[in-house]
């Protein structure tokens, strides 16, 4: 041991050929230096970045990004309007909870800020350079290890490293591209594609013309016309456009006091988080092509749609025969009011050419134009920018000319020691993305975990897993609304084609089916002697003088259970909740669990001050049939009832309605825990409360999918 010290005897670097023998000499597990390269430094390298730092000794990371700046997507896409497109409160990761965001679909600059504050708060800087192109990646069998090639923007210099594992964390919407429409490119005013927006352009005066009716475009639509002279919008197909105005979740602006209240109460922050969090988890059905959900938002949103249209020949190019969510729907905050304003020209059809003044619509009319914005989206083909070589010398290009095959959204075999943040197949529109993200680096954590403390060679996901996943995807896509006929990139861009993007499930399934990795999946190489891992004989408790060498002497058994079931019960808090919100708690004074102090609003000697929670929906709501259609939507959407209501928080000195809370909480973990589950229970709550169509939806749904049905 190094030093005559017990705690130094983990050594440097082991050469991986000799790494077999030289572990036989150390402790089980010993933790041998892990160097890792990510490609990208946005949301998913800042969160490897993070998990790494969380989990991790004896490691290297290095995060190499193109751009000037962190962040990816929301340093890129800064076009009129840009905003999150679910309610910023959870578009957040699980752990970092933001009480200051401004509205409920914040900016993309705010959203920008939050990914920085990220950075600092953890010190992830360290990990990331900035500036740097990675332009090639190819796989040593020798070393066990990838050679990747970057190129320095700054001077043009090519760099070459090395690492253990590769991370790709490149992004699939971040290839921008132009529309294939003639002519483009002799435009002579501005050319703006929305992900490479120049702000400095100014509208005023302008006569605009913008191209698509995606997520970009509704979003810039409303934001560009009160500065823009006339602006033309160029589109070539329906969209579905889901107002948010009393249905989904109007636009809101947090008051200061809203935002003071979360940042002194993280408890009062966590519950509203949850609310909306469990109101987004409800919606997957709508997914699901004869679900209830999904006819029932079919319905409402055609009246809606209807209703703010006011003209026959625009609802049939615009209201899609394909069903809603086929593509990624976006709160069209005003979109479809400034469609039919008079300032707006719309040219449907396919745009026969650009010219140098204007552009000549699939009408035959030509619109003379000052600036000319493409909100014509990305290159989502999943092929990267650069070559990444694998095994057998194969290109991932070639490898996936005909699709991309992803195991789980995370691997691909023939390619070892490689993995994805939001490969294919991902839940990147199944709920909320960020969770989803989450438990990718979880997985690849894991999977790091055991190159680090065995002696792997490599690992890669065998070639038969992955097409017995993508046989299962496909077939599950067959009943969901995304395999519908519309072009959208969760199909490559393609109208019929396989869907590629997404996760054959919801959110909340993928984070249970990625939660033990499969390790039979994999096919794991090994440097040597695979037990070489179990060392000298020794664990690594008898070398730290720190450790408690009678660890798993206990009172009581209160270990994991071992069962999947048991241990679901205690990760999702069985018994704290209803269909309807959290399970309600009265005041619990003297409560025996003995964590905190006797509680009540009683309790202290001022009464509590009251702050009331956001109310999303306008006060003077809609009438007569649009009031129907707006909760038959709010119910498709699972949320109205449940994240609406005006609710009256009690803050102030003294209260502690959260450690009621979380007493209450502790009390039902325990009772679930001891196998005494509340969950039927929690049912009996919702079915003998408010009999209305959200919980009556609720409860079917929980009936059909108990019984092992699928939907
Ligand atoms: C306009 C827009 C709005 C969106 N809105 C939402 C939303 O409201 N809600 C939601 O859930 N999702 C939204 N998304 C999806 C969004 O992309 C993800 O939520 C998330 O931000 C993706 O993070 P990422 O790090 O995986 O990818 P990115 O944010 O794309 O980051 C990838 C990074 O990798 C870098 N990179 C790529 N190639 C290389 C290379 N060869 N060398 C070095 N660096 C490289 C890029 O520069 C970039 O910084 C939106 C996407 C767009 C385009
Ligand atoms: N937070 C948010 O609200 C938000 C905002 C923006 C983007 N996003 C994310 O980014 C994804 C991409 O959105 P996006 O709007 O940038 O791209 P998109 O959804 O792919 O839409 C591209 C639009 O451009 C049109 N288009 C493309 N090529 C064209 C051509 N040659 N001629 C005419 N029209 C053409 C398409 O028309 P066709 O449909 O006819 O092909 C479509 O209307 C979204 O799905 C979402 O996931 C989210």
């Amino acid at each position: 041991m190094a030093n005559g010290s017990v705690l130094s005897y983990v050594p440097e670097a082991v050469p991986a050929a000799t790494e077999a023998h030289a572990r036989t000499t150390l402790p089980i597990h010993h933790e041998r230096h892990l160097k890792v390269i990510c490609i990208g430094a946005g949301a998913s390298g800042l969160l490897l970045a993070y998990k790494m730092q969380r989990n991790f000794e004896n490691y290297e990371l290095v995060c190499y990004e193109k751009n000037d700046d962190i962040s990816g997507t929301w340093y890129e896409n800064r076009y009129p309007g840009c905003a999150c497109d679910i309610a910023a409160h959870i578009y957040t990761w699980s752990f970092e909870p933001n009480p200051s965001w401004s509205s409920v679909y914040a900016g993309s600059e705010e959203i920008h800020n939050y990914f920085h504050r990220f950075s600092k708060n953890h010190g992830l800087s360290k990990f990331y350079k900035l500036r740097h192109l990675v332009t090639q990646a190819i796989w040593d069998a020798t070393t066990g290890g990838w050679d990747v090639e970057i190129t320095n923007l700054v001077d043009g210099s090519k760099i070459t490293d090395h690492c253990d594992i590769l991370i790709n964390g490149a992004g699939v919407l971040n290839t921008w591209k132009w529309p294939e429409v003639p002519g483009l490119h002799n435009f002579k005013g501005n050319l703006m594609h929305t992900a490479n927006y120049d702000k400095s352009v100014d509208l005023k005066g302008k006569n605009v013309g913008l191209i698509g009716n995606g997520s970009s475009a509704i979003q810039v639509l409303p934001n560009i016309l009160p500065d823009a002279k006339r602006v033309t919008t160029f589109f070539r197909g329906p969209t579905w456009v889901s107002p948010v105005k009393n249905v989904v979740m109007d636009q809101y602006f947090y008051t200061d006091e809203e935002r003071h209240l979360w940042e002194r109460d993280a408890d009062a922050h966590l519950r509203y988080r949850k609310k909306l969090e469990n109101s987004l988890n409800k919606v997957f059905p709508m997914f699901l092509l004869k679900s209830e959900r999904q006819q029932d938002l079919r319905a409402g949103m055609t009246e809606i749609m209807k209703s703010i249209i006011k003209d026959e020949e625009l609802e049939k190019k615009l209201i899609p025969s394909w069903a809603v969510g086929c593509r990624r729907m976006t709160p069209g905050v005003g979109y479809l009011e400034a469609l039919v304003s008079d300032k707006v020209d719309i040219s449907y059809g396919t745009i026969q050419q650009v010219t140098e003044g204007g552009c000549i619509g699939g009408d035959g009319k030509e619109y003379p134009l000052d600036v000319l914005i493409c909100a014509t989206g990305f290159d989502t083909s999943y092929l990267p920018r650069f070559t990444v070589i694998g095994a057998d010398g194969v290109s991932l290009r070639e490898a996936w000319a005909k699709e991309p095959r992803s195991y789980m959204g995370v691997g691909t075999n023939g390619f070892p020691n490689y993995m994805m943040i939001t490969g294919p197949n991902s839940p990147i529109g199944n709920g909320a993305v960020l969770v989803g993200m989450e438990a990718q680096a979880d997985y690849i954590c894991k999977m790091m975990d055991r190159w680090q403390t065995e002696n792997i060679h490599s690992f890669s996901p065998k070639a038969e897993a992955v097409d017995e996943f993508l046989s299962y995807k496909d077939a599950f896509m067959k009943d969901t609304v995304w395999q519908q006929e519309c072009r959208s990139w969760y199909k490559s861009n393609s109208i019929t084609g396989k869907v590629t993007a997404l996760w054959p499930g919801s959110s909340l399934h993928y984070l249970e089916a990625m939660m033990e990795p499969r390790y039979e999946d994999w096919d794991i190489k090994y440097s040597g002697n695979r037990f070489s891992f179990l060392g000298n004989g020794f664990s690594q408790t008898e070398v730290d003088p720190t450790a408690d060498r009678g660890y798993y002497l206990r009172n009581e058994d209160d270990g994991q259970y071992l069962s999947r079931g048991k241990r679901r019960k205690v990760f999702s808090k069985a018994g704290t909740w209803t269909l309807d919100g959290p399970v309600e708690t009265v005041s619990v004074k003297g409560d025996s669990n003995g964590a905190g102090s006797p509680i009540s609003t009683e309790s202290s000697g001022s009464p509590p001050a009251e702050v009331e929670e956001p109310n999303f929906q306008s006060s003077t709501g809609p009438s007569g049939y649009l009031a129907n259609l707006t909760s038959h939507i709010s119910t498709a959407f699972g949320v109205g009832n449940s994240v609406s209501s005006k609710r009256r928080l009690p803050t102030g000195s003294g209260f502690n309605a959260s450690s009621a809370r979380d007493a209450k909480s502790r009390k039902r973990g325990e009772a679930a825990r001891s196998g005494n589950s509340q969950w039927e229970g929690v049912k009996e709550a919702g079915a003998g409360g408010k009999k209305d169509k959200d919980e009556l939806i609720d409860n079917a749904l929980v009936e059909y999918l108990r019984k092992g049905t699928r939907v």
